[in-house]
């Protein structure tokens, strides 16, 4: 009887000690082949976060990967699986973040658009991907991946990594964060599957359209809190109007 207690308590604690590792969790790895959009935001030359090719010119990454720094400290990485080499670096040459990016939640409109010193060359593993125009049903599929740190601010993890997650009805993930969600939000989750710390910035991606991008989270692939994303069909005017400005 001892035995079987001190068996159980052990497994209980293996297993909540898996509970909330830092990367996207429950997925798969997956070739830059299958997701030509993702591209890694890198800050002094280190997977920073991740972001989504619009264009030749123009990527999107969160608002709050950049955080009002300076475009001389971020390149972007596109074409390569690997997080630290391969593909082709590209500098930025400007930030412009959402003017309401934190105003009515912390994340709100978390969103920018980074323009690029020269033209990424489209090919195998270089592709952009069309805007949603609507936002997704609740339950759709939507498939997400990026390099993932294991440790919050560390160093991305250079495999990529992607899972499958479905849509969450608002209401319902309004009350997983206790009305914490604007209309510029859409939330996704999966059993054992979610982005994680390191992922944000990167492509949600439903269809073959772009539904949304990384943004936040009480902890990863936690039962009760939904991952939050920027909710790009409720963005697009906004992406579209700031793109015409650079
Ligand atoms: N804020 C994180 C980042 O900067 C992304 C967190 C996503 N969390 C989640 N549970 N889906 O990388």
């Amino acid at each position: 009887m001892l035995v079987q207690w001190i068996l159980l308590i052990c497994s209980a604690a293996l297993i909540s000690s898996k509970g909330l590792p830092e990367r996207i969790v429950g997925g798969q790895s997956v070739s830059i082949l299958s997701v030509p959009w993702q591209a890694s935001l890198q800050m002094y030359g280190d997977h920073h976060c991740g972001a989504v090719i619009y264009s030749e010119k123009i990527v999107l990454t969160a608002a709050h990967c950049t955080e009002r720094k300076p475009p001389y400290m971020f390149s972007v990485r596109v074409g390569s699986s690997n997080s630290g080499f391969g593909g082709q670096v590209v500098k930025v040459s400007q930030i412009l973040e959402h003017e309401a990016f934190g105003k009515t939640f912390a994340e709100s409109n978390d969103i920018a658009v980074i323009q690029l010193q020269r033209n990424l060359i489209m090919g195998f593993g270089v592709r952009s991907i069309p805007l949603a125009d609507s936002s997704p049903q609740p339950r759709s599929l939507a498939f997400v991946s990026g390099w993932g740190s294991i440790e919050s601010y560390g160093k991305g993890s250079t495999t990529l990594l992607g899972t499958t997650v479905a849509i969450v009805d608002r209401d319902s993930c309004m009350s997983s964060y206790r009305g914490g969600i604007s209309k510029d939000m859409i939330c996704a989750s999966a059993p054992g599957k979610d982005s994680c710390g390191g992922d944000s910035g990167g492509p949600l991606v439903s269809d073959g359209k772009l539904v949304g991008i990384v943004s936040f989270g009480r902890g990863c692939a936690h039962s009760e809190y939904p991952g939050v994303y920027a909710n790009v069909a409720e963005l697009k005017p906004w992406i579209v109007k700031t793109i015409q400005r650079l």
